[in-house]
């Protein structure tokens, strides 16, 4: 056990070194717009891997051009939730890796004084019939956005719920674990702290702005 996992048993975090070198680059304030977004698309790609590891499969029967085997498919349905708006540039990779996946879409953004979430968009269809929900952020924060969203989900009926974001911070892994102990948190790095306006130490900046060239 690292001392990570003994302090957030909700906390996955990814040692694979690809991870820690494409997270290092997407740190880097000298990384352009363009080259961000495709480094938010690779690590979530080796993200997703991680955070699905443990769905079920089921056999099936298929024939290749020279013998009948028996093949596996998913045996679940998965839908993808980004959060507006950094989470775009999560989800691309995340249908590569599942392109039968359903993707629902929920928009908030953090009220710069109160640095509270406020939800602007909710795009849930009136029924859940996803079996496994993945959220996609790339920043975990004070955890407030994860933990709102999550509200939503439970309320509309999700019943297996995953968070994937790429650096959070311990602040927010703790609020989310407070408020929704069963949902594991996926993530590529864990920072040190929050600033006094609620940015992650050392984090990477503003992950919407630096995705669509806002800042
Ligand atoms: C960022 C980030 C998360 C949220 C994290 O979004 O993408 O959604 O803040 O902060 P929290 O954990 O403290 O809630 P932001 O509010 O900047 O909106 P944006 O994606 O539109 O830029």
């Amino acid at each position: 056990m690292t001392d990570a996992s003994t302090r957030f048993p909700n906390l996955r975090i990814s040692h694979h070194p690809l991870i820690a070198h494409k997270v290092s680059l997407l740190r880097s304030e000298s990384t352009n717009a363009k080259d961000f977004r495709s480094l938010v698309r690779e690590l979530t790609g080796l993200l997703i891997y991680e955070a699905t590891a443990d769905l079920p499969t089921a056999n099936y029967s298929i024939k290749t051009p020279m013998e009948e085997t028996i093949g596996q498919q998913l045996a679940v349905r998965v839908g993808f939730v980004p959060i507006l708006r950094a989470g775009i540039g999560m989800v691309d990779a995340s249908i590569d890796a599942i392109p039968g996946a359903i993707v629902y879409h929920l928009g908030m953004y953090r009220d710069e004084e109160t640095h509270q979430p406020v939800n602007y968009y909710n795009k849930l269809p009136a029924n859940c019939t996803t079996d496994v929900v993945i959220v996609l952020d790339p920043m975990l924060a004070t955890g407030g956005s994860a933990a709102d969203a999550i509200d939503a989900l439970k309320s509309w009926g999700a019943p297996d719920i995953r968070f994937i974001g790429i650096i959070a911070a311990p602040e927010g892994v703790t609020h989310l674990a407070e408020r929704h102990p069963d949902v594991p948190v996926h993530v590529a790095a864990l920072d040190r702290e929050l600033n006094a306006n609620k940015f992650i130490l050392p984090g990477l900046g503003d992950a919407g702005d630096r995705l669509f060239g806002t800042h």
